[in-house]
């Protein structure tokens, strides 16, 4: 019995440093937009690769030691330094009620292995291209909307964000004003990407559901734009698991076509990360 109550606990610290030694990060900065919105940003092993629009699994680790990880979309691109995430912070949630106290120098696991649909070679060339997010869902598009290759390859870089309220969409606000005056993306972006706010509980310039404003016609005529065909549109849509069904049936409603890595398409979806 002894030995039986002292191992278990041995074994706790070893994994701890173990799991922290293996693949972890230090906490940089991070910024709370919101009561329950913050990004932070860590620092970046020489090896860690990834596609810009990809998520990785990261985490901290539980009481026993053991990691307790979540999918999240990188925000950065992937020639920054740093690695950026853009997180909910869930009341109760076993990791966010955790993640958001972290603070500069505490480390965060960050598994090497990066995966994702929402990622340019996931699409057929085409001319415009529309990254349609709402919450959370804008953290991989803050990724591809940093990356040269995306200015190469499209004309016109329509992001829309949709949140309840004017708060909910100050990260993406900021993001999109660096972006503008980035060193070295910032003169394609200020030719090509579009922004496209909306709130949908509370009053600002644009209101509405992006989905709304789609069977309406108000996005298209807002951004004198065709509505969705399949020759010039290409579609990106990361949010709830009903914004991706409501915004794929309208794709395919287009004669747009899903794409994946081993087939590209037309559009491609994937669920914004948040945890229950
Ligand atoms: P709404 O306020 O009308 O629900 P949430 O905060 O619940 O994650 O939602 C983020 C934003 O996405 C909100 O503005 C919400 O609008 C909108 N939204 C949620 N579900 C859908 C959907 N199926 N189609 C279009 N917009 C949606």
């Amino acid at each position: 019995m002894g030995l039986g109550t002292t191992f278990p606990a041995v074994n706790k610290t070893r994994a701890k440093s173990d799991i922290f030694s293996a693949d972890s990060e230090l906490v940089t900065h991070i910024t709370h937009w919101t009561d329950d919105l913050f990004s932070f940003k860590l620092t970046r092993r020489d090896n860690f690769r990834f596609r810009s629009g990809e998520f990785a699994m990261i985490g901290l680790p539980d009481e026993q030691g053991k990691p307790l990880l979540r999918a999240y979309s990188v925000a950065s691109p992937y020639w920054a330094e740093e690695l950026e995430f853009y997180s909910i912070k869930v009341k109760d949630g076993p990791l966010t009620s955790r993640l958001q106290h972290i603070v500069a120098g505490d480390r965060v696991i960050v598994k090497p292995k990066t995966v994702g649909t929402l990622v340019l070679d996931a699409l057929l060339p085409g001319k415009v291209l529309w990254l349609i997010a709402t919450g959370t869902g804008i953290a991989p598009f803050a990724s591809l909307i940093r990356d040269p290759d995306t200015y190469e390859r499209y004309e016109t870089v329509v992001l829309t964000h949709t949140c309840r309220d004017t708060a909910q969409l100050e990260y993406g606000k900021h993001l999109v004003s660096q972006t503008l005056c980035d060193p070295l993306i910032g003169d394609e972006a200020v030719e090509k990407l579009v922004y496209y706010p909306t709130t949908t509980r509370e009053l600002s310039p644009t209101m509405g559901r992006i989905t709304s404003l789609m069977d309406s016609g108000k996005l298209f005529a807002d951004l004198s734009l065709d509505t969705f065909n399949s020759d010039n549109d290409r579609v990106m849509i990361c949010g709830s698991l009903q914004l991706n069904i409501d915004v794929s049936n309208r794709c395919k409603a287009a004669g747009l076509t899903e794409g994946s890595n081993n087939s590209p398409g037309h559009f491609v979806v994937e669920k914004a990360f948040t945890e229950k």
